[in-house]
């Protein structure tokens, strides 16, 4: 692919290394150029990596109206022969076409993809900020601007890719155990929906439930089935949880789930963990009971910005708390964390092929 290079001049680039004087936080910060190609007449064209900043969108695009959008969410890392290493990104590439596909977009070449992503990282290399738990967190995202109110797929796109050098998701890190809201009253997906797609309509569906789950002291909702019986995911995270035994149990992905990479990672690295990594139907009736009679002592999420996020409680509508062990981070969680994070430091070496260099 030829991509086209309109760079700030450089004199107003970043010159070094970005050391922030403080924590970064999550998705705060862009670095100085973004990637966009578009789609018309049928075909991807026009690749080209140009200085962050505003789009031009007509008012009747039918993204804003109609929310015809998709993205992914990655992560790049800097390891000690201080180069950068993307974690899986095939991976978000694919999804971004499965994502695509469930609210007809059309696809858009996943090494096409890769290359457009590790051109911007390249060009913007400097803004890697280099504190505890960093990473270059990377939002690509597929939006539709055909300018016309009738409901039916459009037939003009962007594909857009920028970069937000960042620290963890939750701003007390993964010492502090998490606590989710069990709620009846909202859903995130329904069989036959779009749950298992990053459309952006899901995490707008999501927002409510988000501040439901504040009023209640807990970081996030704990999705249920649409018949409340079966555990499903949270809104920006798998679930999981670990039996006494040590066997970690993620709910088995379906049409209402989003598949994790993070999870699917878990899943792969059973045998490095130490433990036995399964998925199956979670029912929350069960659930709730192991954890009450201490079959289950620990329980989590797992998702590219919340790496893994133990959880320590769980809360009702009616505010019955059930805490999971003893409320704080269990050391299946921490192991869990721990080799993950190793292998995308580039601490530990993964399983061939999951870092690449940029
Ligand atoms: N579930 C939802 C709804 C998400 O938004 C995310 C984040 O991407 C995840 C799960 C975790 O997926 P991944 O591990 O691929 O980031
Ligand atoms: C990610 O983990 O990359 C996500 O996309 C979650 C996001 C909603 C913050």
């Amino acid at each position: 692919m030829q991509i086209n290079y309109n760079l700030k001049t450089a004199s107003e680039r970043r010159t070094e290394q970005f050391e922030p004087k403080e924590n970064v936080g999550f998705g705060n910060l862009r670095t100085d150029h973004m990637f966009l190609m578009d789609y018309r007449d049928g075909e991807w064209r026009d690749p080209r990596i140009v200085p962050y900043g505003p789009f031009e969108i007509a008012p009747g695009a039918i993204a804003l109206h109609y929310g015809q959008s998709v993205f992914e969410g990655a992560k790049a890392f800097k390891h000690d022969d201080d180069e950068i290493y993307t974690f899986r990104l095939n991976k978000n590439a694919e999804r971004l076409n499965r994502s695509a596909d469930i609210i007809c977009i059309p696809a858009l070449d996943e090494s096409m993809q890769l290359e457009a992503i590790n051109a911007l990282i390249d060009v913007d290399r400097l803004w890697f900020p280099m504190q505890e738990d960093a990473c270059l967190y990377i939002r690509p995202f597929i939006f539709a601007t055909e300018d016309r109110l009738s409901v039916s797929p459009s037939e003009e796109y962007t594909f857009c890719v920028i970069l937000s050098p960042s620290g963890p998701y939750y701003s007390d890190g993964f010492d502090k155990a998490i606590r989710l809201l069990i709620s009846e009253r909202f859903h995130r997906a329904v069989p036959g929906g779009t749950g298992a797609s990053k459309a952006a309509g899901n995490y707008a569906a999501s927002l409510k439930a988000g501040r439901a789950a504040a009023e209640y002291g807990a970081a996030q909702v704990l999705y249920l089935d649409a018949n409340n019986k079966q555990i499903e995911e949270v809104g920006a995270m798998n679930h999981f949880h670990v039996l006494k035994d040590g066997t970690v149990i993620i709910p088995t992905f379906t049409d209402t789930i989003l598949k994790s990479i993070t999870s699917e990672s878990i899943l792969e690295l059973g045998d490095v963990l130490g433990c036995v990594v399964r998925q199956e139907t979670v029912m929350l009736d069960k659930f709730i009971a192991d954890i009450e009679s201490g079959e289950i002592i620990e329980a989590g999420g797992f998702g590219t910005a919340a790496v893994v996020s133990p959880v320590g409680s769980y809360i009702f509508e009616d505010n019955r708390i059930v805490t999971v062990g003893d409320g704080h981070v269990g050391k299946h969680t921490r192991r869990i964390y721990q080799v993950l994070t190793d292998i995308q430091k580039g601490k530990v070496e993964g399983p061939q092929g999951w870092m690449q260099l940029v």
